[in-house]
């Protein structure tokens, strides 16, 4: 038998050999670490299906955030938890100065100045009585063009809190050209659209609905993509850029690999991808069983997503893994 001529395990046989020749690397800055603050409560509120994380309280999330920055940490992406009460059938305490999204934008802001990208969620999900991402027409339907205005809105009470970046996650068509026109009219220029370009009607948002409080009946199938589509990953992301995004998102992340290589083939802006809660709950939930390690079940997730394309990463588990990088 002739020796083969070429012989690839010899650069995988020391740890220092692999990573000189590692094609993707992870580093802290590229992380975004998702965080829910929760109205009315005095003490952070465990999330049980997304074990480790929280419901966070207005001083708590300030401490994350602080946290966040000192790890190197990109950014903090804020979600609203309002009391039930508050809740109506436009959402409208998702633009409320004093509504609990806002106030956390401003309370995070205080607390970490520029040290931290600080961006808001843009969507009314949380806030609406039905639990849909907008406002819902005659026929039951969400009416696209009356929900955008009310995006426009919330986006620049967003700026006005001191948001980074906005971060219009609803699928609604034309929501990014809104947003844009609407905060450069507001005098916002600078505050930039993170946005959710293509983002599928997926059943791995569960956990995210119990940590928000959704009221959800039903699903988003009629503005959320269809998990069979590819191709309308590409006119969904274009349309974004044209649109004024600075950086479009893809979401989920793990199970949807192809869609974010042909984004981020294509794409001349930065592009983000989101491991969403039903992503991190599967492996949380399995390294509480000893059947997955933790560590190196995240580390190889979020190594695969840039592989797979992604400039930066939403992920719940963006501390954990700064950490680890280190
Ligand atoms: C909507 C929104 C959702 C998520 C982020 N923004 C839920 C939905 O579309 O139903 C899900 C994120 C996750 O599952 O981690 N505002």
């Amino acid at each position: 038998m002739s020796s083969p001529v070429r012989r690839p395990r010899r650069l995988r046989t020391t740890p220092a050999i692999r990573r000189l020749v590692a094609e993707t690397r992870v580093h802290p800055a590229q992380l975004l670490l998702p965080v829910f603050v929760a109205d009315g409560i005095s003490e952070p509120r465990p999330i049980s299906s997304l074990p480790g994380l929280v419901q966070h309280t207005l001083d708590s999330v300030r401490a994350e955030a602080s946290r966040a920055a000192a790890a190197g940490v990109g950014g903090i992406v804020l979600f609203g938890v309002p009391e039930p009460d508050d809740k109506d059938a436009s959402g409208s305490v998702g633009w409320a100065a004093d509504g609990i999204l806002n106030r956390a934008v401003a309370a995070v802001r205080h607390e970490v100045g520029d040290d931290l990208v600080v961006i808001a969620d843009t969507c009314l999900d949380e806030f609406t009585d039905h639990g849909h991402c907008g406002v819902l027409a005659e026929d039951g339907t969400v009416d696209n063009d009356a929900t955008v205005e009310l995006y426009v809105r919330q986006a620049v009470s967003q700026a006005e809190a001191g948001a980074h970046l906005v971060s219009p996650s609803g699928m609604m068509d034309g929501q990014v050209a809104a947003i844009r026109s609407g905060l450069d009219l507001a005098g916002h220029e600078d505050v930039g659209i993170l946005a959710y370009a293509v983002k599928y009607a997926s059943a791995f948002y569960g956990p995210f609905r119990e940590a928000v409080g959704s009221s959800l009946v039903g699903d988003r199938r009629t503005y959320q993509q269809d998990p069979a589509n590819r191709r309308e990953g590409r006119l969904e992301a274009a349309l974004d850029e044209l649109e004024g995004a600075d950086i479009v998102m893809v979401k989920p992340a793990s199970h949807y690999l192809d869609v974010l290589a042909d984004v981020a083939a294509r794409a001349a802006v930065p592009v983000a991808a989101y491991q969403v809660s039903g992503e991190y709950a599967m492996i949380a939930a399995a390294a509480e069983r000893g059947w997955i390690d933790r560590q190196a079940a995240l580390t190889e997730a979020t190594t695969a997503i840039v592989r797979a394309g992604a400039d930066i990463v939403l992920t719940y588990a963006a501390l954990d893994l700064a950490g680890w990088l280190r």
